[in-house]
This record gives structure tokens, sequence and C-alpha cells, in this order.
């Protein structure tokens, strides 16, 4: 039986587009996204514990082991599976927090992937999906597997094909609160819906990122982000912020760009993926596929 995974990839995302469409009675928004794979991945070990305890072994600043998302995904995997078994968690942190790139909810879903299979508790991808929403609207897109068109509060969640495009991101140096921005009373919440069928059409050459205006309004450096990465070509924030990020033909264009950026911002470029390296182990049938 297979005791450790080391190093199991957990890639960031980036919002193509993001439309608020509406809002549920519990708060939570309706949206329509784009979420596309990206290269720049936090990496976690997990290691198989026998006494039953969730146990993560390194510090992450702001982030206490109790309320961390992994730890939380691993209990939740542990009390729906039924394990007997525990873990030891260690994450290789290299996305930044509170940054729209879902760091957070990648490293839940990875988490619930690798324990799936080293605890052989046998939960099917839809059922490893339901688990994810409970820990966050985003989780359920990184069991999925690939890009996708996502409704809903981001659950439901379409195949799409994107074009192979190489990305510069830029970190404006703050970290934006996700529900300050959903909550925000200049949210505009009622976009008309696209139809995912128009997503290769010019016509998503008009589509924005909806939470972009406030958090704009809120945090002026991601403004000013975008303001500079525009003369490149169409900048936009991803998620909530505060990441903000421009598409480019090949990695050349990208590099040009990247020598350009001021010592202010912390910055990189990132390939698009078509598949995410971890969720596609796992099979139609439930089978883990070793790569
Ligand atoms: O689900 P997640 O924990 O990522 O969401 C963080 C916060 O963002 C929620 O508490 C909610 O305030 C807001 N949110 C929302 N609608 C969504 C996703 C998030 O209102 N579809």
């Amino acid at each position: 039986m297979i005791r450790t995974l080391k190093q199991c990839p957990a890639p960031a995302k980036l919002n193509l587009f993001l439309h608020v469409t509406g809002r549920r009675p519990d708060g939570y928004h309706l949206l329509q996204t784009a979420f596309q794979l990206i290269d720049r991945c936090d990496y976690l070990d997990v290691e198989v514990r026998d006494d039953g305890l969730i146990h993560r072994c390194n510090d992450i600043p702001g982030v206490p082991a109790d309320s961390d998302l992994i730890v939380r995904a691993a209990r939740l995997l542990q009390a729906h599976g039924g394990s007997s078994l525990g873990a030891n968690l260690t994450l290789h942190k290299q996305l930044p927090m509170g940054g729209g790139l879902g760091g957070g909810s990648s490293d839940a879903a990875t988490t619930l992937l690798a324990l799936n299979h080293l605890w052989n508790t046998g939960l099917t991808r839809a059922e490893l999906m339901q688990l994810g929403l409970q820990l966050g609207a985003d989780v359920p897109f990184f069991l999925f597997g690939e890009n996708a068109f996502a409704e809903g509060v981001g659950e439901e969640l379409q195949p799409l094909n994107t074009a192979e495009d190489w990305f510069v991101v830029l970190e404006p140096g703050v970290q934006v609160p996700t529900p300050a921005i959903f909550s925000a009373k200049e949210l505009t919440r009622g976009t008309k819906p696209v139809r995912i069928a128009d997503f290769s059409s010019d016509a998503k050459i008009h589509w924005k990122n909806d939470l972009q205006t406030v958090a704009c309004a809120l945090f002026p450096q991601v403004d000013a982000a975008i303001q500079w990465l525009s003369q490149y070509g169409q900048a936009k924030m991803t998620g909530s912020g505060a990441c903000v990020f421009c598409a480019f033909a090949d990695e050349t264009a990208a590099d040009t760009v990247l020598k350009q950026v001021p010592d202010r911002w912390t910055s990189w470029k990132a390939k698009a993926l078509s598949r995410h390296p971890m969720a596609q182990k796992l099979g139609s049938k439930n089978i883990w596929l070793e790569a």
C-alpha cells in the first residue's frame, strides 16, 4: 500500500471573464466564468498516519492550521469516507494569498484527491466535488480536471476549450478579501447571461470581470497594475483580485513584457494548462491512473 505522495501539484487558475448574474437568498452570488488552469502551483506532500490525526507539518504565516482548507478538507473526507487513518500534510506555498488565483481552493482539492487515493476511500469525482463545495465555491472546479465554463456559484461545470496561451501575471502587493468585494453595495449583480457557445466568438472580447470595478475602487494598487498592463493587451483581474493578467500568443511576447515590469510589482509568466495534472489521475471508473 502506498503511504506517501510527494510534490502533488495544486495549480492556480485565472478567470478569463467573470460575470455576476444574480444573488441567491443565502447571499452567495450566481456567476458565469471561464476557469483557466495555469502551470504555476503550490505543492503538497502527504503521508498516511495510522493514529487518525490530521497534522499540518509546517507553519504558514496568517493561516492557523485548524482553519487551513487542507486540514478541513482532510477532516471532511475522513468523516465522509469513514477512514480511521490520518495524515501528515506539508504545503509548499508558492501562490499568493488573497490573489484571486484559487490557491487555497486548489490546495484543498489536491488534498482530497491525494487522500482519496492513499486512504482508499474510493469516492467518485462527483462525490469529491460535492464535498469540495462545502469548502469553497472554487473547489469543485479544481477536482473537475480540465478548463471549464462555470455557472451556479461556480459548481456547475462544463468542459471548455480555451486557446493555448501564455500569460503575464502581476501581483499588485495587496491581499483582497473576497467577501468585501462580493458584499460591496456598488457591485453590479445583474449582468445578462452569456452563452457558452459564444466563448470562441468575437463576442467574448466584451466579457469582463464584474468584480474588477469594486476591487479597483477599494484597492487602487489593483487599478494601477491593470492600467500598466493594459499597454500590452486586454488586462483583467482574476477572481476577486488582487492579481491581474494579460494573455499573449507565445512565450517570447510574454518575456518581452515581463522585462518591462517596474520593480514595485512581483510578476511572472505562466503557461495555460489544458488538464489538471493531479485531477486527471482520477479515471472515469474512479481508478487512480499513474501518469
Ligand atoms: O466560497 P468561498 O469561500 O471562496 O467564498 C468566499 C466568500 O465570497 C463567500 O463567503 C461569499 O461572501 C463570497 N462569494 C459569493 N458568491 C460566490 C462565491 C463567493 O458571494 N459565488
